[in-house]
């Protein structure tokens, strides 16, 4: 499955079945951990027992609560560390659903019980939600192109793509707060319109919309 592939496939999933991760997956999956700590600069954590991570009753209402495990994106604090945290996290969800896993990134969990070792300087930003789903999840509405684009009106093959992958990104409460400008130089701005964890959001769109243009982005 490619990066393309596993971002059409991917859902927001809420409800899992009883399985837990096997061990070989596992070993995987702290090896993608590292590398992506490595590259970012972050301290993301597989907590393989979610135990009471998601025992808010929003969580519950939600379904959450079956998640067998999940991830604790914690990084040193830092202005971008959000972004970071979306971007890089984001990049382990492809994975994790190209190994055949279901995700939801989560800001809504008890920080307490998450069990995720914070050191002095760092901050827990969110959390990720993985295991089997019950399905795979389901299509969402999502804004036009025309709603989140800005500048040239003549949009190259490259740009159209990014921003269609773009529109997949999973954002919270599917807010979709995020511009994205094409300027006459073919350089390309990303603007953050506010909104709860839109820095984080912001970070997975410009994870998707790399694969979608194949242009390298800064973050
Ligand atoms: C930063 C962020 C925070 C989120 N927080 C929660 C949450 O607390 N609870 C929840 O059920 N879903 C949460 N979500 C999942 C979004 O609601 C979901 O991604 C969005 O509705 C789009 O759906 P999709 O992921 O299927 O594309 C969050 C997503 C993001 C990106």
């Amino acid at each position: 499955m490619t990066d393309k592939e596993a971002i059409l496939a991917r859902h927001a999933v809420r409800n899992y079945t009883g399985k837990t991760i096997e061990p070989e997956k596992v070993s995987l999956i702290r090896r993608k951990i590292e590398e992506l700590n490595s590259e970012g600069g972050l301290n993301l954590q597989l907590i393989e027992d979610a135990g009471k991570t998601y025992n808010k009753l929003m969580n519950m209402a939600m379904g959450l609560g079956s998640a067998p495990s999940v991830i604790a994106c914690v990084g040193k604090d830092a202005p971008d560390l959000d972004e970071r945290v979306g971007y890089y996290g984001e990049k382990l969800v492809l994975f994790l659903q190209q190994i055949g896993l279901n995700t939801c990134w989560a800001g809504t969990f008890n920080r307490k019980n998450i069990g995720a070792e914070v050191a002095d300087g760092e901050r827990l930003v969110i959390s990720i939600a993985l295991g089997y789903g019950k399905d795979s999840g389901r299509e969402r509405k999502s804004k036009t192109p025309d709603q989140v684009t800005e500048g040239r009106a003549d949009r190259p093959e490259w740009f159209e793509e990014g921003i269609r992958m773009a529109l997949l990104a999973p954002t919270a409460i599917n807010q979709q707060k995020f511009v994205i400008r094409l300027n006459d130089d073919d350089t390309v701005d990303f603007i953050d319109k506010g909104g709860i964890y839109s820095k984080v959001d912001l970070g997975i769109v410009k994870c998707h919309f790399e694969i979608g243009s194949g242009i390298k982005i800064n973050v």
